[in-house]
Formats: structure tokens, sequence, C-alpha cells
């Protein structure tokens, strides 16, 4: 995008979240560069343990995992995420044929299929643009003719999802996977000052990740939010079981998008994220409505994280 113009389709969903009672901006809004960069120091932090506890169980479990999965998987990933998390789940594949990355931003894509490709020499890298919410065509490689396909969806992404979105994923990821099985990484529900402090970290990471929505939206639909008037709200909803995040207006202002005006009062907030957790039984209910069964589950040893391993029903 050239500097100067906007994206169309950006514009009219932020236009419609600042409209709303509760104004909500979604968090895919986070990740330009410099949130993508944050993200990627998150995932470090001592506070935040999703990360480091999905590798380890990963690391711990992985023969069981491959086994699981068999010989010869296509593996399609739901957006491209931590190439070490893909490197550890092939590092236990017998002979995986192929890596089917999906994700919406291309050049995160091409970086990560470019690393895998030099690294499995025996591997064929197809990565998909595209976004992997809604049916998607996959392309028409011979290695992926008549292959039987294997789902994987790490980091508790499916979280960001409200529950009815999270089961329509799982509907959607069950025709795109064709009779193909799902391991997916689930977050779960624990003490609730875990939860706080891995969103509410001491070096203020995530303050600065929330925080830098305002400066991409600026750029991105020609916003003129002063971040300097914001603060980072991370807070556990437990009636809702789910991590919310804010940006909270720290005096009465206005801001300006793309000409339009939008009045925020002393203390109002923009809800950026939900980070939904889960019980083991309630994921595997919600996992059966959309069609599928659950073959396997593995924890870390203070079941603080999961990896599921979903059949077609
Ligand atoms: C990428 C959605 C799994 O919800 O934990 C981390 C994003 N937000 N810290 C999460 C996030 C704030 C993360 N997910």
């Amino acid at each position: 995008m050239s500097d100067g113009d906007i994206d169309p389709d950006a514009l009219t969903e932020v236009l419609a979240g600042l409209s709303l009672p509760q104004k909500t901006l979604s968090p895919k809004f986070f990740y330009d560069a410099h949130g993508s960069a944050l993200f990627e120091e998150i995932m470090r932090l001592p506070e935040y343990y999703p990360t480091r506890t999905e590798l380890g169980i990963l690391r711990q479990h992985g023969p069981e995992i491959g086994r699981a999965i068999g010989p010869d998987a296509v593996i399609v990933e739901f957006g491209a995420g931590n190439v070490e998390k893909i490197r550890l789940l092939l590092d236990v594949l017998e002979q995986p044929r192929a890596f089917v990355p999906i994700d919406i931003s291309g050049d995160h894509l091409n970086e990560a299929a470019a690393a895998l490709d030099a690294a499995y020499p025996g591997l064929t890298v197809l990565p998909v643009t595209g976004d992997f919410t809604k049916p998607l065509a996959l392309p028409e490689h011979p290695v992926l003719q008549g292959a039987r396909l294997t789902g994987f969806f790490p980091g508790s992404t499916i979280g960001n999802f409200l529950p009815d979105e999270a089961e329509a994923f799982l509907a959607t990821a069950r025709a795109v996977l064709r009779g193909g099985d799902l391991l997916i990484g689930v977050d779960l529900v624990k003490d609730e000052r875990v939860l706080h402090a891995a969103y509410n970290d001491a070096a203020g990471v995530t303050a600065a990740f929330n925080l830098n929505m305002l400066t991409h939206l600026n750029r991105l639909v020609r916003a003129d939010f002063d971040p300097d008037r914001f603060e980072h709200r991370a807070f556990y909803n437990a009636e809702l079981g789910r991590i919310e995040m804010h940006l909270v207006s720290t005096l009465g202002q206005i801001v300006q998008v793309d000409g339009q005006v939008f009045a925020f009062t002393a203390g109002e907030t923009i809800h950026t994220e939900c980070s939904h957790k889960y019980t083991l039984a309630g994921f595997a209910a919600m996992s059966a409505k959309a069609g599928w069964r659950t073959a396997r589950t593995w924890c870390d040893a203070k079941s603080w994280f999961s990896l599921h391993l979903l059949t077609p029903a």
C-alpha cells in the first residue's frame, strides 16, 4: 500500500467497531510489523506461559503425537505461526510429505515457508495466502491429490474467537481438511493470578502491544489516536471464561478516523481482544457440536495448556 492510501475494508470495520456502544476493534489490528515483533517478545516473557508450555508439551509428548498422526503426513497450518512449533511437529513425524501454511499476511507466510523449505529437503512447502476462517481451496498440487490431511492450529489462537465463532471455525476446518484430523492448542482455565500476570507483565510489553494498535490504525485507516491518552487494561472475566484486553481513554477526548469523529468520555474503553480459556470437557463439547470427536489430549504437568487431536465424528 502506498503512503497515504488506506485499506477500505479495514476502514469499514474500524468505523463500525467504534460506533458500537462498547467500542470494539479486532485483535487482527495488533499485527503490523512492530506489533508482530512485540508479540514475539510477549512469547518470551516470564509471565506469558502459553507458548513455553505448548512447546513443552510438543517436546515431551512429541513421539506419541507423531505416531498418532502417522506417516506421510500433509500438515495444513491455520495461520503461519511460530516456526519453532511446526519444526517440533515435523521432527517427530515419519516422512512428512507436505506443509501447507495458510495466512492472511503474504510476507510472514513466505518467510516461514522459505525457512522450512530449506531445512526439510523431502518436504513440499505450499504456502496459501488467504483467510483461514473462511472455506478455501487448497492448491492443486500432485502431492495433495487424495492425500490424508492433518490440520495444525497451535497457540490457542482459537481463544480469540467468541464461542459461536470458535465452533464455526472448527466446522470450517473440518471441511477444509476433508476427513483429516486436527491438532489444536487450547489454553486452559487456571488460577486467575496466573492469567492476570500473563496479560499484565511487569516489563509492560503487553501494554505496548495493546497500545500499538492505535499507532497502526493511525496509518492504516488515517486515524489520529494519541497513544499517550490511552492506557492498557487486561482482566479475567470469570463469568465468560476469558481475558479481555481494553484500551482505556484517560480523559474526555475526540478522535477522528478518516474524517469521522468519535467522542470518548474519561474512562471509556475500546475492547481490543478476548482470549478464551477452556476446560478439557468444555472444549470437547464444543468440538463435538462442530462434528469432531476428541481422539487424544495432551497437557503439561500443571494442566495449564492442552493439545487436542480431533478426528471427524
Ligand atoms: C495469539 C491470541 C493466543 O490470547 O494469549 C498475548 C495474543 N494477547 N498477549 C493470547 C495475546 C496478549 C494471544 N493469542
